[in-house]
């Protein structure tokens, strides 16, 4: 069985990728931040399905504790899958914030850098001695970094950064056969940026009147490419970013 670790997988698109690649037979180990009920409620949908999957507490901003991370993902790879090593990486975790560069302060933006580029980097650094050769990386960006909309700039600026890091991951693993790509959501209906798109439904409804497909997009809409990126299926796709939007802004 082939496991994914799937970074934010207690609510939103995580939890929708969680599900799918367990649905596609992958064992899965995902990670909350501060909904651990939300983990617990993902774990048991997925062994309601017959699937597998565990959850560890996991704060991305702080890379100090990547090391203990790690440590607790070979515990509970042993325990559970009677391995080292784990297959796909999904970098997923991510806050968003509505705030103009005039007053973005610098916390705001360090806290902003420590989830969606420090984190993912040396996240990954850290996982990559137990991939498997022929692995996958899965980064999750947005986009935002296609189409510039106002109050996001840090936020977009950063996810654009993971796309190039996606790049370089790809060039730099690729002797060992890991693939590396970015997945772009367009507007996705989940909790972020405080459940923006559900607390405003003028703001959704824009959104959605600027989407060829004249919705916005559902975390399940996103969680069934990261299951079949993180497959075989997708095992000659490397160093892209798929952008899964519904033809948003076009
Ligand atoms: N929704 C959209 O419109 C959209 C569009 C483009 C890109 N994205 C990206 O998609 C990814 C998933 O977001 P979502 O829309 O599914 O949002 P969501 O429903 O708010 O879920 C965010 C997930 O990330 C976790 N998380 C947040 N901060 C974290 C931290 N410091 N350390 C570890 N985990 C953390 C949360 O954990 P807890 O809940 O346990 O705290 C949760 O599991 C993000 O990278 C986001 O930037 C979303």
């Amino acid at each position: 069985m082939k496991i994914a670790i799937i970074t934010g997988g207690s609510r939103g698109i995580g939890q929708s990728a969680a599900q799918e690649c367990a649905r596609g037979g992958m064992g899965v180990i995902l990670t909350y931040n501060s909904h651990k009920p939300g983990a617990d409620e993902v774990i048991a949908a997925i062994k309601a399905e017959g699937g597998q999957a565990v959850a560890l507490a996991l704060d991305v901003g702080d890379a100090d504790s990547f090391p203990a991370f790690v440590a607790e993902v070979k515990r509970l790879l042993s325990t559970y899958w009677g391995r080292d090593t784990f297959d796909c990486l999904v970098n997923n975790a991510g806050f968003g914030m509505f705030n103009l560069m005039e007053t973005v302060t610098t916390g705001q933006f360090d806290a902003l850098m420590n989830v969606h580029l420090k984190g993912p980097f040396f996240l990954t650094q850290a996982l990559l001695p137990l991939m498997v050769d022929g692995g996958v990386i899965l980064n999750v960006t947005s986009a935002s970094v296609r189409v510039a909309t106002a109050g996001v700039a840090p936020y977009a600026a950063l996810k654009s950064g993971l796309e190039t890091l996606t790049r370089y991951q790809a060039k730099e693993f690729g002797d060992r056969r890991i693939r590396a790509n970015a997945i772009s959501p367009g507007p996705i209906r989940t909790n972020l940026a405080d459940a923006a798109l559900d607390k405003n439904p003028e703001f959704a409804a824009l959104l959605a009147s600027q989407t060829a497909l004249g919705r916005i997009g559902e975390a399940e809409d996103v969680g069934r490419v990261i299951a079949m990126l993180a497959s075989d299926d997708g095992a000659w796709i490397n160093a892209q970013t798929i952008e899964v939007a519904g033809g948003y802004m076009i």
